[in-house]
């Protein structure tokens, strides 16, 4: 499994010869300018939630590959509309796509459309595939929820929110990746905005200190798990 930063919550996830687009909010990240939107692989995109900073290049990268957005029931159907092909979701639901099994599990934050529109509750996923298990975290708030997930998945890698002020912050992240049972922690959704900017040494101390692993990618570098 190689997994991709594309910058804030944007991940590119390739499992054998799937490519899975999570979030894709690039165009407009001046951070990740350097990233040709228009020639992502995309075979699913995976949709935490309704929110601009996931969306925003959803439609465009859909209909240029004919990716398949799995996601909650009311983002799906949104999509659907537009022409784009779907595989409806909701907590606690799990299936077996070709490249592994999905699970939509909880996240506390909001998950309305640019447009003010209800974009159902928003959530995560728990993938387990080619082996190796990973949990992307979505926006969220640290949750006791997310002590369920270590009792089904042994987890390889968790990818959690840490800009803090629309979600956790280090020291919550820290605390997830105990309930989670995962060590191993790759940070996301920071640095794009001025409400969300890090210190990336003090960040990366404070999981060091707890015996944690949190890596910090630049944008368009990958890690193989
Ligand atoms: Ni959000
Ligand atoms: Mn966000």
């Amino acid at each position: 499994m190689k997994i991709t930063f594309y910058g804030h919550a944007s991940l590119g996830i390739q499992i054998k010869d799937i490519n899975i687009l999570v979030d894709p909010f690039i165009s407009p990240n001046e951070k990740a300018s350097h990233i040709d939107v228009n020639t992502l692989k995309a075979d699913y995109i995976l949709i935490t939630h309704a929110h601009q900073d996931h969306i925003v290049d959803v439609e465009a990268i859909a209909k240029r590959t004919g990716a398949i957005v799995i996601s909650n029931f009311e983002i799906v159907n949104h999509y659907g509309k537009l022409g784009v092909e779907g595989h409806p979701m909701n907590h606690g639901g799990k299936w077996d796509f070709e490249f592994g099994t999905v699970k939509y599990v909880n996240a506390i934050h909001t998950s309305s459309f640019p447009d003010g529109s209800y974009g159902g509750q928003p959530g995560g996923f728990v993938i387990e595939g080619e082996h190796k298990n990973i949990y992307i975290a979505g926006d969220t708030a640290l949750t006791f929820d997310m002590k369920l997930i270590p009792l089904q998945t042994k987890l390889d890698l968790a990818i959690l929110p840490i800009g803090d002020n629309f979600t956790m912050g280090i020291d919550d992240a820290i605390l997830a990746s105990d309930f989670v049972e995962c060590d191993k922690v790759l940070g996301y959704h920071f640095d794009t905005f001025g409400y969300i900017e890090i210190d990336h040494e003090i960040a990366k101390r404070k999981f060091f200190d707890r015996d944690k692993d949190l890596m910090l990618l630049s944008i368009g570098d990958s890690i193989e798990l």
